[in-house]
């Protein structure tokens, strides 16, 4: 298979090219990704010298390059995770999210259109669902109820994609996973930032109450997910991706500070998000059944693992939370209130 990967450069896409290179070795993957603040060529280190790896830095706006790229590539699929990925900055400025999530996305279909690509993932997410009161769980045909700009330009992505099948048969397929957990996330993300916030023995900002509930899957089940719907998924339908394990926020936080062997004291409440969704659930029951995935690592596992991974990286992270991240940690925490209250 030759693939054409968007976002590579960034948390999930990284660990998917890493993932699928090393367990498909005589397939290609083209990764075409803007380097935005969350893009970063060292989570590709490992696949550099991979014959099959290519990389093209771009913008998926760019409908010129999106269609010369599919033109003299050909590839068998592509798989678009490129987004602005984060609630929180698509509040403080929407634009860029509507921008990528949504035109980039239709950049991209109509090249697939054009060139007749056999696949075309759309890389989605639980939260074009909004907040579900227990014990809701949302399967594929529940109602969109996005509550950021973020979710509205992805929910919006998802239809613009889906009417692409129903209109020009273009196969398209759309994943909807829960929060991602695991190594190379930016340290914007709530799991990644407690950690790192931890080992540097900062304070933890928990927002409004901490009893918000995500469902956390972790990056390697999720790209274990997305290999077999290139694989095997059928176009036109869309297949959930939830990790099956449901915590509130102030419990993970609290997790966090003990294996790190950090005090309690370093947990801090701040002003809630606008907008802030209380809970997300999501059914993968179709996944399960269609193509037989589950995720297999468990929260326990997987936290630890990732703590490790942090521990063991001081490098990459004082690179990533240098320059244009201090200074956004700086707007968006430091005087909270008087930032929000302007929006
Ligand atoms: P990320 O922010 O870590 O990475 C995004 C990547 O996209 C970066 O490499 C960035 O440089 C690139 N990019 C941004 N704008 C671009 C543009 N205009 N053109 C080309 N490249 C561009 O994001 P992530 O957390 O890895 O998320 C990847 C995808 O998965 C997104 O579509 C997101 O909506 C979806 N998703 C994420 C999660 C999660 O928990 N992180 C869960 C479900 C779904
Ligand atoms: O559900 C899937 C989504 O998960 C993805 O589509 C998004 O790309 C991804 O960013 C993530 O969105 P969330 O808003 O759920 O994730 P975030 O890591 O920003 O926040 C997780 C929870 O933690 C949420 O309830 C807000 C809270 N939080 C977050 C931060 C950054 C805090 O309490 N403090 C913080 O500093």
């Amino acid at each position: 298979m030759r693939l054409l990967v968007t976002g590579g450069a960034g948390f999930i896409g990284s660990n998917f090219i890493r993932q699928y290179l090393a367990r498909n070795p005589a397939d290609s993957i083209l990764n075409l990704d803007k380097l935005t603040y969350a893009g970063n060529l060292e989570n590709l280190a490992e696949v550099e010298n991979h014959s099959g790896y290519r990389f093209v830095k771009g913008d998926v706006c760019d409908g010129a390059l999106a269609a010369e790229l599919v033109r003299d590539e050909r590839p068998d699929a592509i798989v678009h995770f490129a987004a602005e990925s984060h609630v929180d900055r698509s509040i403080l400025e929407p634009s860029p999210a509507f921008e990528t999530n949504l035109r980039g996305t239709f950049t991209l279909l109509e090249a697939a259109r054009e060139f007749k690509v056999e696949r075309f993932l759309q890389i989605s997410t639980d939260e074009v669902y909004g907040s579900l009161a227990e014990p809701l769980e949302a399967d594929e045909n529940f109602p969109l109820r996005a509550s950021s700009p973020y979710a509205a330009a992805k929910a919006g992505a998802d239809l613009l994609a889906l009417s692409f099948f129903t209109t020009y048969k273009t196969p398209v397929i759309v994943t909807r996973a829960s929060n991602n957990y695991g190594p190379r996330q930016f340290p914007e993300k709530f799991i990644p930032l407690m950690i790192t916030n931890a080992l540097e023995n900062r304070p933890l900002p928990i927002y409004g109450d901490g009893l918000q509930v995500r469902d956390w899957l972790h990056v390697e089940d999720h790209c274990a997910a997305i290999e077999s719907v290139v694989a095997r998924g059928r176009p036109g339908e869309i297949y959930n991706i939830g990790g099956n394990c449901s915590r509130d926020n102030l419990s993970v936080a609290r997790e966090i500070l003990r294996l790190t062997g950090r005090p309690e004291s370093l947990l801090q409440t701040v002003v809630d998000r606008p907008g802030h969704d209380r809970r997300y659930a999501l059914a993968s029951a179709k996944l399960e059944r269609e193509l037989g995935w589950s995720p297999r690592t468990g929260f326990a596992e997987g936290l630890a693992r990732t703590i490790e991974w942090y521990r063991s990286h001081d490098g990459w992270v004082a690179r990533v939370k240098g320059g244009e991240y201090r200074q956004y940690y700086q707007q968006h925490y430091e005087n909270r209130e008087q930032t929000l209250s302007r929006l």
